[in-house]
């Protein structure tokens, strides 16, 4: 039977989230399904923002970063009367589900909707890998790929001068971005908010330390959810007298062509939603765990709460000795 599915790209965009769109358009359509798309997240959703989408819609965006439905962070969608508004334009369009694709306040926001009795179904998009029912999220490998070029320009610098040098990258209130780039850029020392607050000596006394060890340069990995860069970098000049420069990444690690993963999770993500409606399966997130495309209850996927792999950690830690 055919259905009236609508999609929208809600919170921070994430490198590959147009080929979950560019998947949902054209399995949908290959399925004789009809797809709506939906402009500026849930705002567009409140306003009606609304247009059809044929498989042209989607040519040529596979590699294009950021998403061609564009986002937002919408204040009125988290109020009751947001919500009945969007509901009320979601029946207008006589939608039979709605797939939002974005992070876990996305999903929050879905569930809202599902409560109101529509259909929904989410797939994760977020540079953060913070969604805990799924081992990837959209746009994950392409952010630590960005940042992990920067990085290695950064250290080409700071060895030169033979300085410290620290980088803070994003991830909100996870360190999975830091904790692979640390380990791809190899860093030195790694500070995400999972393993507390830092404590400045001790990071100092390290520095000087690996200085007298004869490294060449020092680099430290700082999370946001940790911040404080600045006042690191003053500190340890201060401390060693090793001259130290902060670099905050900030939003260049949001943007930019998708690499292949986030291309191909992107397009089997897009179409396993497809398919789920297809078979009549709502109130869902799609997720990927131990490499296969699999569903979690809505509830159940916002009840659980991402840990830090600590086998990462240790070996982060022991990749610097
Ligand atoms: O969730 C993605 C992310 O880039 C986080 O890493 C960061 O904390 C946040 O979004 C920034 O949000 P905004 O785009 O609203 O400034």
């Amino acid at each position: 039977m055919s259905k009236v599915i609508g999609v929208l790209t809600s919170g921070g965009d994430a490198p590959g989230m147009n080929a979950v769109v560019r998947a949902i358009v054209r399995c949908g359509l290959s399925k004789g399904h009809k797809i709506l798309g939906v402009d500026r997240g849930y705002e567009g959703l409140m306003n009606n923002e609304i247009e059809e989408m044929k498989s042209h819609s989607v040519s040529d965006v596979i590699g294009r970063g950021g998403t061609i439905l564009q986002s937002a962070r919408s204040k009125q969608f988290m109020t009751e009367e947001g919500v009945m508004q969007a509901v009320n334009v979601i029946k207008a369009n006589s939608m039979d589900a709605l797939i939002v694709i974005g992070g876990d306040g996305s999903f929050k926001g879905a569930r809202e909707l599902a409560k109101k009795g529509i259909n929904v179904i989410g797939i994760p998009g977020t540079i953060d890998l913070d969604i805990d029912c799924t081992d990837y999220t959209i746009g994950f490998d392409t952010a630590v790929n960005t940042a992990m070029e920067a990085i290695e320009k950064i250290r080409d610098t700071s060895s030169s001068h033979n300085r410290c040098s620290i980088v803070e990258v994003m991830g909100r209130n996870a360190g999975y971005i830091a904790l692979w780039c640390s380990i791809s850029g190899g860093a030195e020392i790694t500070l995400i908010p999972e393993k507390g607050e830092p404590d400045f000596k001790d990071i100092a006394n390290q520095v000087a330390e690996n200085k007298n060890m004869g490294k060449k340069h020092e680099l430290i990995i700082v999370a946001e959810g940790i911040g404080k860069t600045a006042e690191l970098a003053e500190y340890i000049e201060n401390e060693t007298g090793i001259t130290t420069r902060a670099t905050i990444l900030g939003y260049l690690q949001r943007g930019g062509r998708p690499t292949a993963i986030d291309r191909i999770h992107g397009s089997m993500m897009g179409s396993k939603a497809i398919d789920l409606i297809d078979s009549g399966v709502y109130n869902r997130i799609v997720a990927l765990k131990n490499g296969d495309y699999v569903d979690i209850e809505i509830n159940e996927a916002l009840n659980m709460k991402k840990d830090i792999n600590e086998e990462m950690y240790r070996v982060a830690k022991a990749l610097a000795y």
